[in-house]
């Protein structure tokens, strides 16, 4: 075991939350290591996106610890986290549709901007600089994301795959160093998930980033992650490599019985 604390980014320890008498999220124990593409994947309802909102500070745990980078962040506000270094998106788009495809990407900047209330005011060379460097971070994103023709465009015009990348490029101008996609192929067909896939893993390497993705898409989470924590019904069912899940007859069982509930 040598190296794993230091190789652990993100730890939770008996996490759980509650709404009313329903567990959403029961004793949830997970180690995310740096660089690492970690996928959590389960049935409807088994936990996924509470999960994520506990992280990222959207709600409290009723108990447990999540620690991040060495320091506790579970009672932190969500600005706080985004600061820290922990960008998501969500399970549906939440951009601002009314905004240009390019000012959704500088309103996130701002989420970390250096920039003070007065630094706005009096115009000072820290707003300049500032304003600089996320002007030349969005025109870079937008290139990633092969949306550079569409800058002007408003953001609830973009056809729906187009607004799931620049989701994902507006969590990446907040700067972070964990990166948490609620099911970022809803709605992409192949060939986008296919480019979505290449373009996760370019960035990891590229930004040295480490990711957490949540996905119903099978195909993508064997071909994209390194490990994957299989869920159901708040509880971990297994965790292992991508072969390691496929091959395991409990994770058959969840998502056959899933399925069966689902027919009945
Ligand atoms: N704000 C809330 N109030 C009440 N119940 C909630 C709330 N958020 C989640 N739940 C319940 O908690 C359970 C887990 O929900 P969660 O959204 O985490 O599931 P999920 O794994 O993301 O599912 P899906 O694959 O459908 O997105 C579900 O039973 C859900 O109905
Ligand atoms: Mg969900």
């Amino acid at each position: 075991m040598t190296g794993a604390d230091t190789d652990a980014l993100l730890v939770t320890s008996g996490l759980t939350r509650t709404f009313g008498r329903l567990v959403a999220l029961r004793n949830l124990a997970i180690t995310v290591r740096r660089n690492e593409i970690f996928g959590v994947i389960g049935p409807n309802g088994s936990g996924k996106s509470t999960f994520f909102n506990l992280v990222t500070g959207f709600i409290r745990a009723d108990a447990g610890e999540i620690t991040f980078d060495g320091a506790p962040i579970a009672n932190l506000p969500a600005t706080e986290i985004v600061r820290r270094g922990i960008a998501r998106t969500f399970q549906g788009t939440r951009l601002f549709r009314g905004l240009s495809v390019r000012d959704n990407l500088l309103a996130a900047a701002a989420l970390r901007s250096p920039v003070n209330w007065w630094d706005g005011l009096l115009g000072t060379p820290v707003l300049a600089r500032a304003e600089a460097a996320s002007g030349r971070r969005a025109d870079e994103l937008l290139a990633m994301i092969s949306l550079t023709a569409r800058a002007d465009a408003k953001a609830g015009d973009l056809p729906y795959g187009d607004q799931r990348r620049l989701e994902l490029a507006r969590a990446l101008a907040t700067g972070p160093r964990l990166l948490m996609l609620d099911e970022p192929a809803a709605g992409m067909d192949a060939a986008e998930t296919k480019a979505l896939l290449d373009l996760i893993k370019d960035l990891r390497k590229r930004e040295n980033l480490t990711v957490i993705v949540v996905e119903h898409d099978m195909e993508l989470i064997m071909n994209l992650c390194d490990r994957v924590h299989v869920l159901a019904q708040g509880e971990t069912v297994f965790e292992g490599t991508p072969a390691e899940v496929q091959a395991h007859p409990k994770v058959r069982d969840v998502y056959l019985g899933a399925d069966e509930e689902a027919a009945a």
